[in-house]
C-alpha cells in the first residue's frame, strides 16, 4: 500500500489520456482500503475511485487522491439446486467473472460478455447490453462509506438502478467505493436472444440450440466487429446515452425522418439510437487531427493517440449542438468527465 506522487494516468484509462494524479495508491482488500482513507494526507484531499478506467474522461491533471480497486476474489457463497450466489471482489475483471461463470455453467451473465472494466463499477451505470442488464442478476453489493470508513451493503432496492444510472451516479456520488457484488446466477438457463444480431451471428455460427457459452460467443463476435479495441485505439465505448424522447416529439420527427430507429420504453416514451442521430448530422469517421467519432459506430469518440481530453469534451459539446440544432434533442454523455 503505497502513496505514489505525480503518478501517470495514460496507462489507467482506455481514452489513453496523458495526465497526472497528485496521489495514487491501490488497495488490494477492505482493510487496506480503510486504512488508506484514514491517512491524514488523503482524508485532506479530493477522491477519485478508478476501476479499469474505460467509462472516464480525463480533462485535466487529478489534483486529489486517486484509489485504484484491487480487489480479488470470486465464490460462491450459496446455493441451491436453481440458483448460485457468487460473490466478485470489486477489482474484479468484469469479463473475468462472466468467464468464471461460463465455466461453472451459470447463466445470466453472458449478454454481459466482454464489457470492458471491473465488477466495482459494474453497478454505478448498471452495465448493459444486448437486452441484459446488471440489475436483472444483482443480488448485493458491499461499500465503504468515504466519510465515516463503514462497510454497508445495498440491496437492489436500495440502488435507484435504470438506464445507464444508479444513485451511485447521483445523489451518492463519490460516497461510497464499491468493494464486492454479490450475482444471483441461475442453474438453469433462460436464454436471451431478442437482441436480432445475436440470432443472426447464432445462425452465422450454425448453432440451433445454443448454450449461453454460445450466446456469449456470438456477443463476443458482434462487439469485436462493431466496437474499436482500446489497445489499438483509445476510446470509452459509447460516448453518450440513447435518448428517451417524448412519443408525440418522435411522431413529428418521424414525419421529417421516416428511417428513423427506434424502441419502446412505455407508453408515452421512445428510445432513439444516438448513434443514428450523430451519424445523421454527418460525424461518423469523422477525423480531426488526432481524434474523431469512430467509423463503424458514431456513439464512439476516439482518440488516435497523443489528443487531450479537451479537445474530445470540445467534440462531444460539439456533436450535442448539432443534435439538438437538428433534432431538438439533448444529448448526455454516459462517460464521466473528470
Ligand atoms: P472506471 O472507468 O474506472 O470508472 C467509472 C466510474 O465509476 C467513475 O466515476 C469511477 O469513479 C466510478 N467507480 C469505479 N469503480 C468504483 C467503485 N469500486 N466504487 C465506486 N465507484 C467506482 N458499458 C456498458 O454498460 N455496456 C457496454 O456494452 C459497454 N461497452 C463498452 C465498450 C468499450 C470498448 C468500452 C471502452 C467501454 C464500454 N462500456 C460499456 C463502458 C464501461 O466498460 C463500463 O462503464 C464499465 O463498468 C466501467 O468500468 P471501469 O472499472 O473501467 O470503471
Ligand atoms: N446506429 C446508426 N449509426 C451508428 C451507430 C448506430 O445508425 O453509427 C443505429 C442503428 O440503427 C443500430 C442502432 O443504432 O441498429 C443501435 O446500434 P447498436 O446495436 O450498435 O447499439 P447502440 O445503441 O449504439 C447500445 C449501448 C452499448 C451496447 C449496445 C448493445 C448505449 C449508450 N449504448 O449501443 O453500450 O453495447 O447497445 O446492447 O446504450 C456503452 O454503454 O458503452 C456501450 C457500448
Amino acid at each position: 500500500m503505497q502513496l505514489l506522487r505525480n503518478y501517470s494516468l495514460k496507462p489507467f484509462n482506455t481514452f489513453g489520456i496523458d495526465v497526472k494524479a497528485n496521489l495514487f495508491a491501490r488497495f488490494s482488500s477492505v482493510e487496506e482500503l480503510m486504512a488508506l482513507l484514514q491517512l491524514p494526507e488523503v482524508k485532506l484531499k479530493e477522491k477519485l475511485i478508478l476501476g479499469g478506467g474505460s467509462n472516464i474522461l480525463f480533462t485535466k491533471d487529478f489534483d486529489g487522491v486517486v484509489l485504484q480497486n484491487g480487489i480479488k476474489g470470486i465464490k460462491v457463497v450459496h446455493e441451491d439446486d436453481e440458483v448460485a450466489f457468487v460473490k466478485a471482489g470489486g477489482g474484479e475483471v468484469w469479463h473475468d467473472l462472466v468467464l468464471y461463470a461460463l465455466a461453472q455453467n451459470l447463466g445470466g451473465l453472458e449478454n454481459l460478455s466482454l464489457i470492458p472494466g471491473t465488477v466495482g463499477a459494474s453497478p454505478l451505470q448498471n452495465i448493459g447490453a444486448y437486452g441484459v442488464e446488471l440489475k436483472d442478476v444483482f443480488h448485493e453489493l458491499e461499500a465503504v462509506e468515504v466519510e465515516t470508513g463503514d462497510l454497508h451493503t445495498f440491496a437492489g432496492n436500495a440502488c435507484g438502478f435504470g438506464y445507464r444510472d444508479s444513485i451511485f451516479k447521483r445523489e451518492a456520488k463519490g460516497r461510497y467505493i464499491i468493494t464486492s457484488v454479490t450475482f444471483k446466477l441461475h442453474k438453469h438457463h433462460t436464454l436471451n436472444t431478442s437482441y436480432g444480431a445475436i440470432k443472426d451471428t447464432l445462425a452465422q455460427m450454425q448453432v440451433t440450440e445454443p448454450t449461453i457459452q454460445d450466446v456469449s460467443a456470438a456477443v463476443c463476435a458482434i462487439r469485436q466487429s462493431k466496437l474499436p479495441d482500446p489497445k489499438e485505439i483509445g476510446n470509452a465505448g459509447s460516448f453518450f446515452k440513447n435518448p428517451e424522447i417524448p412519443l408525440l416529439l418522435f411522431e413529428t420527427l418521424k414525419l421529417q425522418y421516416p428511417d428513423m430507429p427506434s424502441y419502446p420504453v412505455s407508453e408515452t416514451t421512445v428510445k432513439v439510437p444516438a448513434g443514428w442521430l450523430i451519424e445523421q448530422c454527418g460525424w461518423k469517421g469523422k477525423v480531426i487531427e488526432n481524434y474523431g467519432v469512430h467509423k463503424n459506430q458514431a456513439l464512439v469518440l476516439v482518440n488516435y493517440g497523443g489528443a487531450t481530453g479537451n479537445k474530445l469534451q470540445e467534440l462531444a459539446y460539439a456533436i450535442i449542438r448539432s443534435v439538438e440544432e437538428k433534432f431538438g434533442i439533448a444529448l448526455q454523455p454516459e462517460v464521466n468527465i473528470i
